[in-house]
């Protein structure tokens, strides 16, 4: 495996540069010096490997600010001066990188393009850190295992509440507690739609803006339609309450059905309409569902509005612990990332 010249240098690939492949690269061009200083973490970006806009390759670490000036100037990696003709998969073969940063447009049905990122990475002895939802979706049990018989991390924070540390919250901060089910707002976009709709704003126009802020999916059917906050449920009782789950499991309702006029109507009563995602174990048996809620105006969520999420997890010790904050966004999300990059470091840092 590489670690190029130093012991203690990680050595990166990014797979995915768009808006949280972006938001990643961002963090890490303006903290490099705070990471060194506060973490001793360092790195170098060997590979930036895209779909369809190019790919760069430097063993010597890519200077950050040009990648992403140039991609945002000229819509393409293409033209710069560490572009490489090798696609994803060969740049992932390659051993130019100790860690796999991907980040690649969600497919729910097939996990694909990450899950086979993700595979062929651990399988080459690479850890990984990843914002998409697909493969975990479909194939949490494998890459878990595939990562430990290897002794490989796999990191995925961001699917859950993007850098709001949700899934750290449950398994790290609050081990010893037994957590019994979870409750809340997990889809920034939906929410910013409702909220808006609320300030009198068309559907739309709301979902329009939610996706030129960079909150919702390549296809915004999946965040609309439920699935986006499904895949998340099914994420928390997975990891969270320890309970397998196929997405298909969660019972889903949309916002797509929701009028001005259901706004209006639950206002009327002193309500606030939020899309609702719940998991919770109901004696022997897990209920898992995402489904429009009329939430009273007393109640916290009724006051998580725009791209905010918030969750509640039930424990036994605590009672209620609820966590608010941002549920999408590309520095947000990149956020998330970097917690995990900085896991990797303490885990495997010295090895
Ligand atoms: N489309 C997702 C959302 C992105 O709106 O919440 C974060 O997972």
């Amino acid at each position: 495996m590489t670690g190029g010249a130093f012991k203690d240098m990680w050595d990166l690939g990014l797979v995915g540069f768009g808006n949280v492949g972006k938001g990643l690269a961002k963090i890490l061009d303006e903290e490099r010096d705070a990471l060194r200083r506060r973490y001793g973490f360092e790195f170098r970006v060997t590979f930036i490997a895209t779909g369809s806009r190019g790919s760069l390759l430097n063993p010597a670490g890519i200077d950050l600010g040009s990648a992403l000036a140039e991609v945002g100037e000229k819509g393409s990696l293409r033209g710069h001066a560490d572009a490489t003709d090798k696609d994803a998969l060969s740049l992932i073969r390659g051993r130019h990188a100790r860690v796999l940063a991907e980040t690649t447009v969600t497919d729910l049905r097939t996990g694909e393009p990450g899950l086979t990122h993700i595979r062929t990475a651990l399988d080459g002895g690479m850890h990984v850190v990843s914002t998409n939802k697909g493969p975990v979706s479909v194939a949490l049990p494998e890459l878990t295992a595939l990562a430990e018989a290897k002794g490989l991390s796999y990191l995925f924070e961001g699917v859950v509440m993007s850098g709001t540390p949700a899934l750290n919250l449950a398994r790290d901060a609050l081990a010893g507690c037994g957590i019994n089910g979870a409750r809340g707002i997990v889809n920034g976009t939906t929410n910013y739609i409702l909220s808006s709709m609320e300030e009198g704003m068309g559907y739309g126009e709301a979902l329009g803006k939610a996706q030129e802020l960079g909150y919702a999916e390549a296809d915004p059917t999946g965040d609309v339609e439920g699935w986006d906050a499904a895949v998340k449920a099914q994420v928390l009782a997975m990891v969270v309450l320890g309970e397998p789950l196929r997405l298909e499991e969660v019972e889903r309702v949309g916002i797509t059905g929701i009028t001005p006029e259901d706004i209006a109507s639950a206002r009327a009563k002193g309500a606030r309409i939020k899309l609702i995602a719940e998991v919770r174990r109901d004696g022997g048996r897990l209920a898992a569902r995402v489904t429009p809620e009329e939430v009273p105006m007393t109640h916290p969520l009724a006051g998580v509005m725009g791209a905010a999420n918030a969750l509640t997890f039930y424990t036994d010790h605590l009672g209620e612990v609820t966590i608010v904050g941002p549920g999408a966004g590309g520095v947000e999300t990149g956020q998330a990332l970097l917690t995990d990059l900085l896991a990797l470091h303490r885990r495997h840092g010295k090895a």
